[in-house]
């Protein structure tokens, strides 16, 4: 595997390969989520590549930027032991030079859900992603569900733009009671790691409504609320029940549904979905 900070070396990098590059843009502190991202594109994809990039521009001011949890030596074992081709570990400087200007808004897209709370969030994370796609210049690029509204931006940014590469977006993996892999999950102590699980539980008894025949969506997302009033370390910041393209909130659901939620647990700031 090869490791690289220079952008020029990941081009010739990439010069070198042929056959289809799939590509992983990840934050670093890899849980089982991200492998799940990397053993799909080692099977579909020639040649895999990776990028490690804490990106400052997606972090408002206030939030976890400084104590993200970063662990490169570990991520890049994990890396390799999965057969990842090559890892690009820009620093911020690079990435964002003195005198840097440009940004991708996707607009109607990035404003509900997260960015009502994360202003400027997806501004961030278009333009590194886009950055990232231009540096690789790969086939596929592979993302979770988890960030089912990054998702939808990113999908949006690629057709836009004519970018020409396959978004793959793979389904969330979970602990085994529920909890959505996050590399914000560390923060949790004991007390509310177990309260944690009070997102998954929300989002499934509004499920189980749905599956039982259910389609007024403010009935869907009173189900998740009575979840989340009876766990009292939870505060919710949004609870959603929206058209999965649009991302508008749905009154009757006719076809797909967004179940999405924001939840702090402590200090803890949660995301997780279910795309039914
Ligand atoms: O999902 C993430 O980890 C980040 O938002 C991404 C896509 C790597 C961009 O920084």
């Amino acid at each position: 595997m090869r490791t690289t900070e220079s952008l020029s070396e990941l081009r010739t990098i990439r010069a070198s390969m042929q056959g289809i590059l799939g590509l992983i843009p990840t934050m670093g502190a890899l849980h089982a989520g991200h492998l799940s991202l990397v053993r799909r594109a080692c099977s579909e994809c020639r040649h895999v590549g990776a990028s490690i990039f804490v990106n400052p521009t997606q972090f408002s001011k206030g939030e976890d930027f400084g104590k993200y949890p970063r662990a490169v030596q570990k991520d890049l074992e994990l890396l390799e032991s999965l057969g990842v081709d090559v890892v690009y570990i820009p620093a911020a400087d690079s990435m964002y030079p003195p005198g840097y200007q440009t940004w991708i808004d996707v607009e109607a897209l990035s404003t509900p859900l997260e960015g009502k709370f994360r202003p400027g969030h997806f501004r961030g994370v278009a333009t590194v992603v886009a950055k990232l796609l231009n540096s690789f210049t790969p086939d596929k690029a592979y993302f979770g569900q988890k960030d089912a509204q990054q998702a939808a931006v990113l999908k949006r940014m690629v057709r836009d733009l004519n970018f020409p590469v396959d978004i793959i977006i793979c389904p969330t993996v979970r602990e085994p009671d529920g909890l959505a892999m996050s590399s914000r999950n560390v923060y949790l102590n004991p007390a509310e790691r177990q309260a944690a699980t009070v997102l998954y539980g929300a989002l499934s008894a509004a499920k189980s409504r749905y599956d039982s025949g259910e389609r007024d969506a403010d009935v869907l997302r009173d189900t998740m609320q009575s979840v989340l009033d009876a766990e009292p370390m939870a505060r919710a910041q949004y609870i959603s029940a929206a058209d999965p393209e649009t991302l508008g909130e749905l009154k009757t659901i006719n076809q797909g549904v967004l179940l999405s939620l924001a939840v702090c647990i402590g200090e803890t700031r949660l995301i997780d979905n279910f795309l039914i």
